[in-house]
């Protein structure tokens, strides 16, 4: 009699204990952790990824460290000159040559515009162009101060090929 009391009782109690565990979310555990917790979850764990490290812009050519607009497609070049050295003359252009003569050559009050037809040094051909890179300009004629050798940049003998194409380019944007 006291014995089926006990049970009686127990019955109950042994019930409640697997319900409250299903209820109470102790599923078992994935790798990871729970599914149920939201910022465990793959969809949100990327989501969290992207906004803590978020992608770079994309890369205009020209633009960023240069700011010499769109990619100058070379009109009319002088043999041996490839449009391959204008596009890779208009990144170094950009990270030294326009801080005085502008993005793109427009001109500033440093520099004179390389974009036009107007020249105070050469005529504007090509050769004229290297060597006038080459050599800088130690007295400017209209501008405060000196032009470095390279434009104080680090460049090869090839680079500023390259750096001639594109301001050849730039300034023979009719024609030859
Ligand atoms: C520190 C400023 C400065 C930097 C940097 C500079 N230049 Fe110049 N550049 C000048 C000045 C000043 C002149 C001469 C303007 C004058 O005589 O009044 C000049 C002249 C020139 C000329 C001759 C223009 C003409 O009308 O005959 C060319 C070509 C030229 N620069 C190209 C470049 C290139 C390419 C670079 C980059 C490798 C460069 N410069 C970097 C200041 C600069």
């Amino acid at each position: 009699m006291l014995e089926a009391l006990r049970s009686a009782r127990r019955g109950p109690f042994l019930l409640i204990v697997p319900v409250v565990a299903a209820l109470g979310g102790c599923k078992p555990i994935k790798e990871g952790g729970y599914e149920s917790v939201t910022s465990r979850t793959p969809a949100y764990q990327a989501q969290l990824a992207e906004a803590t490290n978020p992608p770079p812009p994309p890369v205009v050519a020209g633009l960023g460290a240069g700011g010499s607009g769109p990619k100058l497609v070379a009109k009319n070049l002088p043999a041996g000159v490839t449009q391959a050295m204008v596009d890779q003359g208009q990144e170094m252009f950009g990270t030294v040559c326009a801080a005085c003569h502008g993005p793109g050559g427009t001109g500033t009050a440093s520099a004179p515009a390389l974009n036009d037809d107007k020249w105070l040094w050469i005529s504007g051909q090509y050769p004229e162009i290297v060597a006038r890179i080459e050599s800088g300009v130690p007295q400017p004629k209209e501008h405060p101060a000196p032009m470095p050798p390279r434009g104080g940049g680090s460049f090869s003998d090839d680079q500023v090929k390259q750096i001639a194409a594109y301001v050849y380019a730039l300034s023979h944007q009719g024609g030859a």
